[in-house]
């Protein structure tokens, strides 16, 4: 993360990556599973059936974090897995935690792999956290990407109450940059030339979207043109 636009709430949690592991515990586990789930017995909306997209797969993982957490599914079942995040601590403790991994301090917008260096792709909760357009970011990521691109994001209402107190929350917990609607990922995976294979939404208020993008379909004429795409 770019230490000079990082916000105080983003400073503080990747200043240290047991931060960033405790607040995942406090979200996931504390506020979705033991009060909303548990308590107020809300539909967790579980993600499923994630296993055979990495099955065997070169998979790189993007702003990969400590590696000891993850918001998104495990990629564990890949064949090879490679990493990167901004942050140079953020960096060494992935490669503490992930051993097994090729983990590589870069930036998501100007990646050190070549075309189609990888099968899949994956993204998780770091959208938001980009100063620049998910656009730019997606459409580097299916550069290097053969087969998919597979993001999980917290997402907003387009409008109204719930949009305000989301928002709100993010604001104290989270600090992130921009936090998109559904339909402005959807729209930006399309005009990045990205086909939808999967969106779906997750977590006991389902404000997690997952979704599963294809690569292939005239993946170098929309590269080129995704820069242009509208925040
Ligand atoms: C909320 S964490 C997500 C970590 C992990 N993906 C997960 O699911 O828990 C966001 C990560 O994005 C990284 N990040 C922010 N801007 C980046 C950039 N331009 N390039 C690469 N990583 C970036 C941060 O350093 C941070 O580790």
């Amino acid at each position: 993360m770019a230490k000079t636009t990082a916000s105080f709430a983003e400073r503080f949690l990747f200043s240290k990556p047991v931060f960033y592991k405790l607040k995942c515990f406090l979200i996931q586990t504390v506020i979705w599973k033991w009060i909303l789930s548990g308590l107020f017995r809300m539909n967790p909306r579980v993600l499923s059936d994630t296993d055979g997209l990495f099955v065997g797969q070169r998979v790189l993982v993007a702003a990969c974090g400590p590696g000891d957490v993850t918001t998104g599914p495990s990629v564990d079942a890949a064949a090879e897995i490679s990493a990167f995040d901004i942050s140079t601590e953020v960096v060494q403790a992935c490669q503490r935690n992930r051993p097994t991994w090729k983990v590589r301090q870069a930036d998501v917008l100007h990646l050190p792999y070549a075309d189609g260096e990888f099968d899949v792709t994956v993204i998780y909760s770091a959208l938001h956290h980009i100063p620049a357009n998910a656009a730019d970011v997606l459409a580097e990521l299916a550069r290097v990407s053969s087969k998919r691109v597979v993001f999980m994001e917290g997402v907003v209402p387009p409008k109204g109450l719930f949009r305000r107190l989301l928002l709100l929350w993010y604001r104290i917990v989270d600090g992130g940059v921009h936090y998109y609607t559904r339909e402005e990922l959807l729209e930006i995976a399309s005009k990045v030339g990205l086909k939808v294979e999967r969106a779906t939404q997750h977590g006991p208020i389902a404000h997690m979207m997952f979704a599963v993008l294809g690569t292939e379909p005239s993946k170098n004429a929309s590269r080129s043109s995704s820069n242009a795409s509208a925040r």
